[in-house]
């Protein structure tokens, strides 16, 4: 279809703007509702209406002008060309649709926190040699093609001044034609680094005069193991007063207000005296606060995650085990055990381990999400087993995409949830 009017009237999960006439549906990216649009309408390769805006006629209310000189051709924020009250409504109406739909509304909700500009602490960005020239910048939405960037309005400043520090020295580690992941971190002082691709990898240990580098890595693929190129020094994150020296490339919450806003919320939500667990704990986030109430034990799949968290926990009363808890779930004895108990899974959620949960008798139940869909069905099972959703907190720790992290606080009651 070329040259379609299409009238914007609302935002998918994804960010894009939905027209929607009887049974069709189109999505445009980077549209509002309210806009009036010439459009380009094609399939794209999964049967989907696209839309591609030709001309805007007349713009939404809800627009404003990008901050971002590059948004227009890259890939990384999706949403910069929205009003800030419209974005923040948004992101806030994405989660409250989620509960409602599973029929489930919190005691309380609590003060939202959206954080700014330039606190991204985690980066990825993608580097291509063509024709001796490097790229180096993100991927453009839906395309293979790579936006050269400067400036970036979401990462930390040292992110960016790495990112152009480390350019010049790619082109003799790259390879003409191929591409490279190059993920920044940064952790207190030191900044972790680690390339994932086709390399020249001699040239790559001339890296190590890039003074801001702390640690540089490198992997062939994602499925391949990650060999350490060089140190200059550790890369340990505190969480609390756990110090735990990080594997390359260790997951960490993407900005550290982020991680302190979800820390606390945890905290005050546990008994202030007792014995905890941590359910998917990564590298300890939450273990290490957690350790100032009680006794912790920390369940985590990652095998380099399991060692490094084991390493830092001696002399403190944290255990940590290796278990997959979407396998093997923490069973209902098991669970019994604790007098709180938190989670954080990955994107998927965590079906199994919510129905072990929804018929434990532990009075206090912690949940942290990125993905709300998910967040809200577990949330569902564990309700219907008899909990109560006492809370629920938006923390905006990914702006400018559609990305959003929630906490969710539940207690065991004898009456079961509406
Ligand atoms: C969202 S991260 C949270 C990590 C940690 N709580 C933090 O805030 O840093 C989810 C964690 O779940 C772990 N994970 C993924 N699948 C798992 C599974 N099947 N069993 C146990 N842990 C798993 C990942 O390795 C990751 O560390």
């Amino acid at each position: 279809m070329s040259g379609s009017r299409l009238t914007i009237q609302k935002l998918g999960p994804m960010g894009d703007g939905i027209h929607e006439e009887g049974r069709t549906r189109i999505y445009v990216d980077r549209t509002a509702p309210g806009d009036l649009i010439e459009a380009q309408v094609s399939k794209d390769k999964d049967g989907i209406l696209r839309g591609e805006v030709a001309k805007l006629l007349e713009p939404s209310r809800f627009r404003q002008e990008a901050p971002c000189p590059y948004y227009d051709r890259c890939g990384n924020c999706t949403l910069q060309h929205l009003t800030p009250a419209f974005y923040r409504n948004w992101k806030s109406q994405m989660v409250r649709d989620a509960f409602q739909k599973q029929g489930l509304r919190p005691r309380q909700w609590l003060e939202p926190v959206y954080l700014g500009r330039q606190r991204r602490r985690r980066v990825t960005f993608t580097a291509l040699k063509r024709r001796n020239q490097i790229l180096l910048g993100y991927y453009r939405r839906r395309s293979d093609q790579i936006t050269d960037i400067d400036a970036c309005l979401i990462a930390e400043p040292k992110i960016l001044d790495l990112r152009n520090a480390i350019k010049p020295f790619l082109s003799a580690a790259l390879k003409d034609g191929k591409s490279v992941d190059i993920f920044l971190q940064v952790v207190g002082q030191a900044v972790d680094v680690v390339v994932t691709g086709p390399v020249v990898k001699e040239a790559l240990v001339q890296l190590r005069e890039v003074p801001g580098i702390t640690r540089l890595s490198w992997q062939a693929s994602e499925k391949e193991s990650i060999q350490e190129v060089f140190a200059k020094g550790s890369v340990v994150a505190a969480f609390g007063t756990l110090k735990v020296p990080l594997p390359p490339g260790a997951f960490l919450q993407p900005t550290q207000e982020g991680e302190e806003t979800l820390v606390n919320a945890v905290i005050s939500a546990l008994p202030t005296k007792g014995k905890f667990a941590d359910l998917f704990s990564g590298c300890g986030t939450f273990s290490g606060p957690m350790l100032k109430l009680g006794s912790v034990d920390a369940f985590e799949s990652l095998p380099a995650a399991v060692s490094t968290l084991s390493k830092a926990a001696a002399a403190k009363p944290l255990k940590v085990f290796r278990r997959d808890l979407f396998r093997r779930p923490l069973r209902r004895d098991e669970i019994n055990r604790y007098d709180a108990v938190v989670f954080d899974p990955p994107r998927a959620g965590c079906a199994a381990q919510a129905e072990e949960l929804a018929s434990s008798k532990t009075r206090t139940l912690v949940g942290v999400s990125c993905n709300p869909a998910t967040f809200a069905r577990d949330a569902r099972i564990l309700c219907d087993g008899g909990y109560w959703l006492q809370s629920l907190q938006l923390v905006d720790q990914f702006l400018w995409s559609h990305h959003v992290e929630v906490v969710g606080v539940f207690t065991r009651q004898k009456r079961k949830s509406p």
